[in-house]
């Protein structure tokens, strides 16, 4: 029997939106000092919008497939609700993760967040210019 759902075997075997974004609007990148894993984000914001998502990723099954399902969630959705996403709420679309590994839903979601924060505050400091 496997430890992994349905889900989470399908976006490891078949990860989506892997790859860079060249012109990236925001970039988050978050390391598990635990684990040694490491993830970086990339997104493209479109009037407010989230409008594309790439990661580059180093790390086991489960936080792939977190960063996959992640991608999903988050492309189209505005700013505010793409940086409400949780571990939770990725764990869930995922159907679940064994126990051991829910932390790995940790990079998918923060890595997100790190990225809206960089846009931000390139947008911010690029405003202060004007
Ligand atoms: Fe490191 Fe999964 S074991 S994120």
């Amino acid at each position: 029997m496997n430890i992994y759902s349905k889900k989470v075997l399908q976006h490891f075997s078949n990860p989506k939106n892997a790859g860079t974004i060249e012109d990236a609007d925001g970039i988050g990148e978050i390391g598990d000092p635990n684990c040694g894993d490491f993830l970086r984000v990339f997104i493209k914001v479109v009037d407010n919008h989230i409008s594309d998502v790439k990661y580059q990723i180093r790390g086991c099954p489960a936080s792939i497939a977190c960063a996959s399902a992640m991608t999903e969630m988050a492309i189209g959705k505005n700013l505010d609700d793409a940086m409400m996403i949780t571990d939770d709420d990725i764990v869930n679309e995922l159907d679940g993760l064994p126990e051991f590994k829910i932390h790995c839903s940790a990079l998918a979601a923060s890595g997100l967040q790190k990225a809206i924060i960089d846009y931000f505050e390139k947008y911010i400091s690029s405003s202060n210019k004007k």
